[in-house]
């Protein structure tokens, strides 16, 4: 029977970290998958992490399992890093938090939350984005419509498209939104474009949901998480989707954390039910280690001042680089709006066949609609690149 499964192809972000690592050739370079590198190339621990982790391995007592919720000290101090103090006191009441497999594993419960409460609703995402998000509301069951967040190849946000396609959206439906960061331009909404995008998805009973999977990379991680609070604050009910993988280093230990504003008190004890009722058929129960390494971070003042300021230094090597990448010579300026873009992803304005040829030629990989985590260029390498980029564009 298994000769009947349809024909699957490589995931278009994942994918490419087994192509990359099955190429022999010397000069190659990585731009894939989002993962911070610093200037070895390497996706370090950070130093908070590696404190943590001593702490847990002797303070450790047992393996035994954690119920279907998690760590409820990394849900408890994650809940209120992300909402901040003032929304912790006035709203935490009202918002449901529980533990996720990564940021991922956020989103796909907030789809099966959503299709449960509103099983004809449907969930708009923009494009271009997260190929993976379609994917993930699409297998919870949700239906997936999209809005347009720039035309192809355009430096900037069309946010007449934007709100056109909260016009047509019908009241219950959800909107995605990205907190920061946005993957894959770099492009986000500026503060008064959020707050004109809120007003009308308030306006015609739309429920935001917000993936906040770069929080610290862009403008710091207060700024970084203005969207996230605005919804949770400012909606009767609302979603974020929390991720851990990026700011804490904490990539494969899958560390997520889903919010969910709800219009009374009582809703949240039946909400964090139905999401443990979804994760028992998903997994069961999530893993603790990374969310032990979080909560040990978040617990003590002194590793939670030096996880902020490994976060600083990590977003700072990511505005340096952009600009480096965006000075480059290059016999067109497909490197220029670089500097002025955020996170680790920029779209660059070139067709699929110059990915290819970058691919194939020159050992240079990205995804095929051209993402590039800018943080995959080393110094010594971007001469290189821009060679590169200049012949394939000839
Ligand atoms: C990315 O977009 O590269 C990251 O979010 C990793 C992933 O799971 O796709």
């Amino acid at each position: 029977m298994f000769d009947n499964l349809p024909g699957y192809t490589p995931d278009p972000i994942l994918g490419l970290i087994d192509s990359f690592r099955s190429d022999p050739r010397d000069f190659k370079i990585d731009l894939g998958v989002g993962v911070y590198k610093d200037q070895r190339g390497v996706t370090p621990v950070l130093h908070c992490v590696k404190a943590a982790e001593k702490q847990l391995l002797d303070a450790e007592t047992t393996k035994t399992y954690l119920g279907s919720g998690g760590n409820a000290d990394y849900t408890r101090l994650l809940k209120k890093l992300l909402l901040g103090d003032e929304i912790h006191e006035t709203m935490g009441p009202k918002i449901a938090a529980f533990q996720t497999l990564g940021g991922t594993g956020a989103l796909r419960l907030a789809g099966e939350l959503l299709r449960a409460a509103a099983p004809q609703s449907k969930i708009w995402i923009g494009v271009p984005g997260w190929p993976n998000h379609s994917a993930v509301f699409g297998g919870a069951g949700l239906a997936v419509d999209t809005y347009i967040h720039c035309a192809p190849k355009a430096q900037e946000i069309d946010f007449p498209k934007v709100l056109s396609a909260v016009n047509r959206a019908a009241p219950g439906d959800a909107f995605l939104i990205h907190a920061c960061c946005h993957n894959p331009t770099g492009i986000d909404f500026s503060h008064s474009q959020i707050g004109t995008l809120m007003d009308a998805l308030r306006a015609r009973n739309v429920v935001p949901v917000v993936d906040c999977a770069y929080a610290g990379f862009g403008d710091g991680f207060e700024a970084d998480t203005f969207v996230a609070r605005q919804a949770l604050s400012e909606f009767d009910e609302a979603i974020v989707c929390f991720s851990c993988s990026k700011n804490f280093g904490l990539y494969r230990e899958r560390v997520g954390l889903i919010a969910v504003k709800t219009r009374a008190v009582d809703t949240v004890k039946n909400v964090v039910l139905g999401l443990s009722a979804f994760a028992r058929c998903d997994y069961s129960q999530p893993a603790n280690h990374g969310a032990a390494i979080v909560a040990t971070v978040l617990g003590s003042p002194e590793l939670k001042a030096q996880w902020l300021e490994e976060l600083d230094q990590m977003r700072a090597a990511i505005q340096r680089k952009r600009q480096r990448l965006s000075e480059l010579r290059v016999n067109s300026p497909v490197l220029k709006a670089i500097s002025s873009q955020r996170g680790f992803f920029s779209l660059l304005p070139i067709e699929s066949d110059v990915c290819a040829k970058l691919r194939e030629e020159f050992g240079i990989y990205m995804t095929s609609d051209a993402r590039i985590n800018v943080l995959g260029v080393l110094d010594s390498q971007e001469a290189y690149l821009a060679q590169c980029l200049s012949r394939a564009l000839e």
